[in-house]
């Protein structure tokens, strides 16, 4: 664990050039770490460049060196500072960026020589976007590359708020940039990009706001396997991941679900209405509703580690969550709900 003495929070106006990003900038050509806005969730950003600022974000994340980073671009001429895009997917990458960038799609791609093992976990390939929040994109525009992982300790909830950041970050990094609350509120699609038989072909190494429906237009989308041979090929794929204190448990059938009178119980409802049966079907210590009334999934994407967050703080002992519908973006809810689930290791 690392500590400083404080940490400042100041605020940004959603503008490319503001004395927040001016902050932000020195503070990170200094050699340290802040937290940063982006659309898809809050990241805790250092100099892609700089080994010793890399080594201070896995400290403050106490995150294990063989989960890798990714790297955030300003601007898409520096995507060849990290990446070498071989010439068989020059072109993919090239209708991807154009289709995607800024935005929430991750790429996996050769790496250049120069990016640090740290960020790539020894890895020959590096994870790259090109953030579309005004805060991410102008800091990242006037430094240059930038490694950011989601800005929470380990393996758990992601943050999708300044306030979130200060939950898990406190105490641990010098400067918080609060840039509001995120749009997308889950982590980024990653794709590892590859030249396929007859056409491009994608492997989804972690369900995100770019659908699998929307890729499909550019190449063949295949699920990646968690494992191969023993190594990790995302470690976001962990089984256990984004776990809030508590138990979590995804239940179809609340009605046959036995409560155990000695626990207390938080309800984690997709849209809450009386006719699911489930608000009725306990008294609740807490409840949540992702997307309250009409049961849209780009608002319960949004709200969904806010909720799970502010359950959490709730101090139930079991939250007992409604599976959302697994179409579009319900993939990528679903995937971060199977995860909060999980048993942990
Ligand atoms: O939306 C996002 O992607 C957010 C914001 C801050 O940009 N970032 C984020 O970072 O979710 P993090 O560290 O929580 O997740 C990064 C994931 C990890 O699961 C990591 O394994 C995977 O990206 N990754 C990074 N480099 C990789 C590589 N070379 N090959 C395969 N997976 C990689
Ligand atoms: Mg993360």
């Amino acid at each position: 664990m690392r500590g400083v003495s404080e940490t400042e929070m100041i605020d940004a106006p959603l503008e490319e050039e503001s004395p927040a990003i001016a902050r932000a900038v020195e503070t990170l050509r200094a050699g340290e770490v802040v937290a940063l806005p982006t659309e898809t969730v809050y990241g805790l950003a250092a100099d892609a460049f700089n080994a010793d600022a890399l080594a201070k974000v896995f400290a403050v994340k106490e995150r294990p060196h063989f989960d890798p980073l990714i790297v955030h671009i300003g601007k898409k001429g520096d995507l060849k500072r990290v990446a070498n895009v071989p010439d068989d997917i020059a072109d993919v990458v090239a209708a991807l960026t154009e289709e995607f960038w800024p935005g929430p799609l991750t790429l996996v791609l050769p790496k250049q020589p120069e990016v640090p093992d740290l960020v790539t976990s020894g890895l020959d390939t590096v994870a790259v976007r090109m953030p579309d929040h005004a805060v991410m994109k102008g800091v990242a525009s006037l430094l240059g590359p930038i490694a950011a992982p989601s800005a929470n300790r380990f393996g758990r909830i992601s943050p999708t708020s300044a306030a979130a950041v200060e939950e898990e970050l406190g105490g641990r990094v010098p400067l918080i940039v609060n840039g509001g609350a995120c749009r997308d509120g889950l982590e980024s699609t990653i794709i590892a990009v590859e030249a396929g038989e007859k056409r491009p072909q994608f492997r989804l190494l972690r369900a995100g706001p770019v659908v699998k429906e929307a890729l499909q237009k550019f190449g063949k989308v295949i699920r990646a396997k968690r494992v191969t041979d023993d190594k990790i090929v995302a470690p976001g794929q962990l089984p256990s991941h984004y776990a809030p204190s508590c138990r979590v448990e995804v239940v179809d059938d609340i009605a046959s679900y036995t409560f155990d009178p000695a626990k207390k119980y938080g309800l984690l409802a997709y849209k809450g209405l009386p006719k699911d049966g489930y608000v009725e079907a306990h008294d609740w210590h807490a409840q949540e509703v992702l997307s309250p009334g009409n049961g849209k999934l780009a608002e319960a994407a949004v709200r969904f580690f806010y909720c799970l967050r502010s359950l959490d703080a709730a101090e139930v002992d079991v939250i007992v969550a409604q599976p959302v519908s697994e179409v579009g973006l319900g993939v990528a809810i679903m995937d971060r709900l199977r995860r909060a689930a999980a048993e942990r290791g």
